[in-house]
């Protein structure tokens, strides 16, 4: 059974204001609204810009980051099925899968990973070890195609399982996000931080940056999104965003036909950048390793696949525009900043099943090169 208690919806921004969507499964899994500070030594650093952050990898104290903001509206979702194991997929490192594991423990759900390749680093191999210890069911299936093939074949087996797409991005969990653009509003009204003129968020599977949008664009904010990809275009293309937009709004106005569509004002407010994610998902940049370095003089650990480019995207925005002085500047903090070393560094990569020992045993070899990202830019 979970853990968690749904009290706290009408309290959710969301819900103060459209009130009839109370009756969306929710369930309370994130410490809000997370804070918004401003990052003193990077402004400096840059010469003189207002630079702030939201705080997200604070969301939850087990695993912080998004996802636990998708997971609100997505787990009491499936409850609500009465379905029992989660069938999801991603990268061998993948985010998502951890966070998700995590929580569906507090739920009673079962977890099924079906990872596919990315260059293995220190912190994919971390996140394998955590998947076992939280109980995963780990699946290598290489690439799409062979994860494609086994969820399929779960599914039509096993008729308690769920399948999750990527990232959770489907339209309950990006309602999650619409929900976070509304806490930023919240926040903004009461003063805690100026209205941004630009926000630089991780783009993957969209959910994230598109709940962001809706959220914003319900809100009356003016604010820009410059979305930072770090995929390939194949992988998150604007025809999926709009599908994904289409789906989310039409969910919402089942409920209460009186929230606008906002679908056709994305491209106003939203900008993709695929410059900075270096060809190659989990790809390392040179100038993600550099953003890693100015943000840690805040005290802000980022990550090379996703954060890290991300502000890679807006160091290279303050430097390159003379303007960038007279504009407020928010980085949207997405990964969970919770400790888990504890946890990695007593299990036996030997006790994950056999077709992942590859992984550990120099089989496989640690591929953290990096790569210029202007390299891209020329493409
Ligand atoms: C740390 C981090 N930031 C951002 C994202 C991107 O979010 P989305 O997949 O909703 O675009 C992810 C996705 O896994 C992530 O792990």
């Amino acid at each position: 059974m979970s853990t968690y208690n749904n009290q706290e919806t009408q309290e959710i921004p969301l819900v103060k204001k459209f009130p009839k969507l109370k009756v969306l499964p929710h369930v309370n899994l994130i410490n809000s609204p997370t804070p918004v500070e401003k990052m003193m030594r990077s402004s400096e650093i840059l010469g003189g810009m207002n630079i702030w952050i939201k705080r997200d990898d604070l969301t939850n104290s087990k695993y912080g980051g998004n996802k636990l903001r998708k997971y609100e509206f997505v787990f009491p979702h499936i409850q609500k099925k009465n379905k029992k194991r989660i069938l999801t997929v991603g990268g061998l490192g993948t985010n998502h899968g951890l966070a998700n594991v995590i929580i569906a423990n507090d739920f009673g759900i079962k977890t099924s990973l079906f990872l596919v390749d990315q260059p293995l680093t220190h912190h994919v191999r971390e996140n394998l070890l955590c998947d076992y210890y939280y109980g995963a069911d780990l699946n290598y299936s290489k690439d799409t195609k062979g994860a494609v093939y086994h969820i399929l074949k779960d599914l039509v087996t096993d008729w308690s399982s769920y399948y999750l797409c990527v990232g959770a991005s489907n339209s309950v969990g990006t309602i999650g996000f619409i929900n976070a653009g509304l806490e930023l509003a919240e926040q903004i009204k009461k003063g805690d931080i100026p209205e941004p003129d630009k926000i630089f968020i991780a783009v993957g599977s969209m959910g994230t940056v598109l709940g962001l949008f809706i959220g914003l664009e319900l809100a009356g904010l003016k604010t820009k999104i410059m979305g930072i990809s770090v995929l390939d275009e194949n992988l998150n293309s604007t025809k999926k965003l709009q599908k994904l937009i289409r789906k989310t709004m039409n969910r919402l106005r089942k409920i209460d036909k009186s929230i606008p569509d906002v679908s056709k004002k994305l491209f106003e407010r939203f900008s993709m950048n695929r410059s900075f994610f270096g060809g190659e998902y989990g790809r390392y940049t040179y100038e993600g390793l550099e953003a890693i370095e100015i943000a840690r003089n805040d005290g802000i650990e980022l990550d090379p696949v996703y954060t890290g480019k991300t502000f890679s995207a807006l160091v290279d925005f303050c430097r390159n525009n003379p303007n960038a002085k007279n504009e407020t500047i928010l980085y949207w903090h997405s990964k969970s900043s919770v400790d888990l070393s504890s946890i990695y560094n007593n299990v036996n990569y030997k006790d994950l099943p056999k077709e992942f020992h590859q992984f550990f045993d120099g089989t496989v070899e640690i591929d953290d090169k990096a790569v210029h990202c202007i390299r891209k830019k020329k493409n």
